[in-house]
Parts: structure tokens; sequence; C-alpha cells
């Protein structure tokens, strides 16, 4: 590391990577893969040695699609061989249903019935090791899950389709009492044109209307809600105010255009730091997972070195904003913005509407203009937070 670290990283911080996110080829739409595979067992003894906590995967990433009975055995048995030697865990695993081009149009909602009924097969499968390893997570990302054409696809078929999936999945993880919690992944495009599911707010309506809706939560990645020009802080602020923050996927995105995944904080640095302290000042106990592709400049070092930074920049974001909520010109900054009273409620205890109405200093009386007149003082509070993520304080 080129850098001294404020503090080295410990499981105890419970940073997790993808087996994909380091192991990415860096293959594009445009150019061949720039780096060789990497193995699983690799993967696992590098990010112990850098002090993550643990590993998550897709099916494919760990058993290579189509592998004999055999082979599959011969891939779960080194892996789990690597992780009892490092103490690495597998909070997180998903389902690679997006590669194989029998799901060009998709996997619980392609058109083609046997496509979705292979998709449910290929899910369950990974269940069994995902529980089998002590997950306690499994996302559901659906990339392929939407459309290019508006002719293409009933949408509200496509929805009950989907709804079907969650239904029989759930059921299933029940049945085998799987501790199982599921977390959707929304994403608003790429690859497909428009994905179903697209932003945190369609993924929490949509969970609502299923059978067991308490066994369903949300992975939220920071680039995706970026992708449609959302607030990420926002939306995870509201994931937890539903009690649906169930996992994470912490990377790095500059504004509305293709997905970059670059390394956490290397997008908007700013909105980055507000994350770090929402989920630091929240009752989220998952994993700081991090889901970001090293850029295809780099050689493997480089990619070792950047699955550092990114735990690198979490734990300089959590350092700056416990010094900027101990700061007392903050406090005094928070007190001059109202921040503290917006959870104070809008009626007294036990007040009714009645006593509202009856309330002339609430509107008779009520000065508008001079109420109006009155500054928020909210621009230096925003400069004390960025003074503080420049270190100037
Ligand atoms: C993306 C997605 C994927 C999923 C992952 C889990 O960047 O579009 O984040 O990386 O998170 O594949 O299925
Ligand atoms: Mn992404
Ligand atoms: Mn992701």
């Amino acid at each position: 590391m080129p850098h001294p670290t404020p503090a080295s990283n410990s499981p105890a911080d419970k940073f997790t990577f993808g087996l994909w996110t380091v192991g990415w080829q860096g293959r594009d739409p445009f150019g061949d893969a720039v780096r060789a595979p990497v193995d699983p067992v690799e993967t696992v003894h590098q990010l112990a040695k850098l002090g993550a906590y643990g590993v998550t995967f897709h099916d494919d990433d760990l058993i290579p699609f189509g592998s004999t009975e055999a082979a599959r055995d011969q891939h779960i048995s080194r892996f789990k061989k690597a992780l009892a030697e490092t103490g690495m865990k597998v909070p997180m695993a998903t389902t690679n249903l997006f590669t194989h081009p029998v799901f060009k149009d998709g996997a619980f909602t392609s058109n083609d019935r046997s496509v979705r009924r292979f998709a449910l097969r290929k899910v369950m499968r990974n269940l069994d090791l995902a529980a089998e390893l002590g997950a306690e997570t499994y996302v559901f990302w659906g990339g392929r899950e939407g459309a290019e054409y508006d002719a293409s696809k009933d949408i509200r078929d496509a929805l009950d389709r989907f709804r079907e999936g969650f239904n029989t999945l759930t059921t299933y993880c029940r049945d085998r009492k799987y501790k199982l919690r599921f977390a959707i992944e929304p994403k608003p495009n790429e690859p497909r044109g428009d994905i179903l599911l697209p932003t945190i707010g369609h993924a929490l309506a949509f969970i609502n209307t299923l059978e067991h809706s308490d066994m369903v939560g949300l992975n939220p990645e920071v680039g995706h809600e970026q992708m449609a020009g959302l607030n990420f802080v926002h939306g995870i602020a509201q994931a937890l105010w539903h009690n649906k923050l169930f996992h994470i996927d912490l990377n790095g995105q500059r504004g509305i255009k293709y997905d970059q995944d670059l390394v956490f904080g290397h997008g908007d640095l700013l909105n980055a730091f507000f994350l770090v302290d929402l989920l630091e000042n929240s009752n989220y106990q998952g994993p700081r997972h991090f889901d970001y592709k090293p850029s295809r400049t780099e050689d493997m070092a480089g990619v070792w070195a950047s699955a550092a930074s990114n735990m690198r920049m979490y734990r300089l974001l959590r350092e700056r904003s416990k010094a900027f909520r101990a700061d007392p010109a903050v406090q005094a900054a928070m007190k001059d913005s109202r921040v503290a009273e917006l959870a104070l409620p809008t009626l007294a205890k036990g007040e009714t509407y009645s006593d509202l109405l009856r309330d002339r200093s609430a509107f008779e009386d009520f000065k508008a203009d001079a109420t109006a007149a009155r500054g928020c003082a909210f621009v230096q509070l925003n400069q004390l937070a960025i003074e503080h993520l420049l270190k100037a304080r």
C-alpha cells in the first residue's frame, strides 16, 4: 500500500466483495478481456489478507455454467477449503440470470415459459448452496428482466410472472427452513434498454404485493440510483425507514450515463460522505459490500490496490463523519438550521385536528411573511460538511 492508512481494515468492518468484482476481466462492448481469469481461491486469500470480512458470488462465478456434477463438487470443496483457511464468510450469494444467451429476454419474465422454469430451477439450486455456506441474504438483480421495445412485452404480465417467481422461491426457502432473506437490486437500464423495478421506489411498491413480503427487502447500488439521477442517500434513508435495507452495493458513479461501477467514493464524493454518515448512524448491521469493476486500465496489482481503496474510502469517510458530528460549530449550525425540530410531531401529544382548528396562532394569527423572511442557514451547514470532508477543520 502506497499510503499510510488511518487504521487497518478489520473483519469487524464487515467489508465484503463479489468474486465477480476483482475477477472482472474487463470485457466491454468495445473491447476484449484485458486480464486473465482469477481463481476464486486466490480471491479469498487476497481479500482476507487485505482485511475483508467475506466474499459473495453468483453461482457461475464459482461453478462455470454447464459444469458436470463432479466438477461442481470440486469447485465447491476448493472454495470451502479457502474459506476455512482464512476465516472468510459468505454473507450473500446470488444467481447469474444474465450471461448465458438463453436469458436474452429475461429469466423470471422471459416471454418464453421454458426459460422462466429453467431460471427458477437455477436459483433453487444455488439457494441450497447459499444456505449451506451460511449466507443470510440472497440477491436478485434482474439485469435482463426488461425490454427494448414497448410492444414486445406486456409489463403487467411480466410483473405477475416476477411476483410468481418470488412467491415460489420464498415458499421454497420457508419449506426448507433456510434463514435466507431476499434482496432485490434495482437498476434503471443496462444491459436491457429499460429494466423492470428500475429504482428503490418501484421495488418497494412491488415487495408490498408479495406473499412473504417480510422476507424480501432491498440491495440498492450507489451507481444504479445515480444513473436515474436520484439521490442515493435519500433512497437509502427511505429503505431504512421501511426496514427494507437488507444489503447494500457500494461503488462510484459520475452522473447519468452507463454503469461505471467505480471505486466507492470515486464518483459523487459528497453523497458518499453523507451515505456513510447515514449508515453509521442507523441500525444497519449488514455487510458493507463493494460491487465495483476495477477499471480495464489496471493490471492485477492495480486490481488488489483498488479493492483496498474501496475499504480505505469507507474508513476515511467514517472518520470524517465522526469529526463532522463532534464539531461544536456543526452542532450550532444544525441548531440554526432547525434540523432536530423536524423530529417533533406537528401536532402536540393528544392534540386533534379540532384543537388545531381552534389554535388561532396556527393560522389566523400566523405571521407567514415574517416566518418566510427567516433564512434556513443550510448553505453554511453544507460548507462545514465539505470542510470536514476536505479535512480543512
Ligand atoms: C451491475 C450489478 C451487478 C449485480 C450483481 C448481482 O453492476 O449492474 O451491480 O453487478 O449487482 O451482478 O447480481
Ligand atoms: Mn452497477
Ligand atoms: Mn450490484
